[in-house]
């Protein structure tokens, strides 16, 4: 069953909150009802719109719009060890990782509390705290409006990196992921090498489901706004991923550069560490700002448009170039 709407207004399909306005939006279950909106033709411009937690409506888009509402979670192989499940695309992530908590499934604890729909996770193959759901999603299932057909890509095709995949390249502006398989497994695997998650699992009495699932929406809540109260979508930049000569020359200026290894021997850096060290971090203009506890992160303080975003995510961009010959690139997607 699809539901049309024309003309919609976006602030509140949008975690930034910006008031801009769709042409036509169209909420999908499954590939037949993608089948019939494509009958006619594929219009000029359309893209997916899940919850909007990553995206940033820089303008009115004046074309279409697609939102899965599929919400059913189902088991489909169990061997007492590993389960694999099959996620519809509009299943709400964090509703997804409290499940398997719940049920004693281990594998995506880490990234609890990540706004956005399970659709769109392998997107950018979504990560925190040491792990990417690239590592659980065994398979994508998608409808591809270059052919009208269904298809199912395994993960070892989907080119998960860091923040990238296959739908950020080749399959842009033609896959349409309807569904994820994820594999978990019963057997207990904690990962908490990254930054203060060990300490606050300890805190919280050892390394349970339960509790890295709360350390880590501690921790999150601590450093994130809420965008029900401040619009945002999480990390509006990347962290940039250089060759190690490049750290080493930076890391001589600045001894205390936070750096991590990166695939092919290179490093990545923190751009939340490089715009605070603009200062930048905390910084206004107008309704706009960079967040104060995580500068990688801006904010919508009431009110703004997405050209005002926009504006400021390009100041931030030259003010780090400038002091540290690193560009920043967004993680957010423009429209
Ligand atoms: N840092 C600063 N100032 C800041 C922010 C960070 O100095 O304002 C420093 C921290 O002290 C630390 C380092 O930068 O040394 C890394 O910071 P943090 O652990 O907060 O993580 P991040 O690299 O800033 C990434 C993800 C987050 C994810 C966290 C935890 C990206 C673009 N962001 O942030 O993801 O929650 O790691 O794993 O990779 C998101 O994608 O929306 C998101 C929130």
């Amino acid at each position: 069953m699809i539901r049309e709407f024309y003309q919609i207004p976006l602030r509140d399909r949008n975690s930034f909150g910006v008031e801009q306005h769709a042409a036509r939006l169209v909420e999908f279950e499954n590939d037949d009802d993608l089948r019939a909106v494509f009958a006619a033709g594929v219009p000029a411009r359309w893209t997916v719109l899940g919850g909007g937690n990553n995206i940033l409506f820089t303008a009115d888009y004046d074309g279409l719009l697609l939102t899965p509402v599929s919400q059913e979670i189902t088991p489909i192989e169990d061997d007492g060890m590993e389960v694999r499940l099959r996620v519809e695309a509009g299943v709400e992530w964090d509703t997804l990782v409290e499940k398997c908590v719940e049920e004693g499934l281990w594998g995506l604890e880490n990234l609890s509390l990540i706004p956005g729909k399970a659709g769109a996770a392998p997107v950018q193959n979504i990560g925190a705290y040491g792990c990417e759901a690239g590592e659980a999603i065994r398979r994508v299932h998608y409808y591809d409006t270059a052919t009208g057909r269904s298809e199912t890509l395994e993960a070892a095709r989907c080119a998960f990196g860091y923040r990238e995949s296959i739908f950020k390249h080749a399959l842009k502006g033609r896959a349409i992921i309807t569904s994820i398989e994820v594999v978990l497994t019963r057997t207990p695997r904690p990962r908490l090498g990254y930054g203060d998650l060990e300490r606050e699992v300890a805190a919280r009495g050892g390394a349970t489901l339960r509790n890295i699932r709360d350390a880590v929406c501690a921790i999150r809540r601590a450093k994130l706004p809420d965008p029900a109260e401040r619009g945002n979508a999480g990390s509006f930049f990347k962290n940039p991923v250089v060759e190690t000569a490049a750290a080493e020359a930076l890391k001589a200026r600045y001894p205390d550069l936070p750096r991590y290894p990166a695939a092919g021997g290179r490093v990545k850096l923190a751009a939340g560490w490089l715009i605070e060290r603009a200062g930048l971090k905390g910084h206004r203009e107008g309704r706009v700002g960079v967040h104060e506890r995580q500068a990688l992160v801006l904010v919508n303080l009431g009110g703004a448009s997405g050209g005002e975003v926009i504006a400021l995510a390009r100041k931030v961009q030259q003010r780090v170039e400038e002091q540290f010959g690193i560009r920043i690139e967004t993680e957010v997607n423009l429209l």
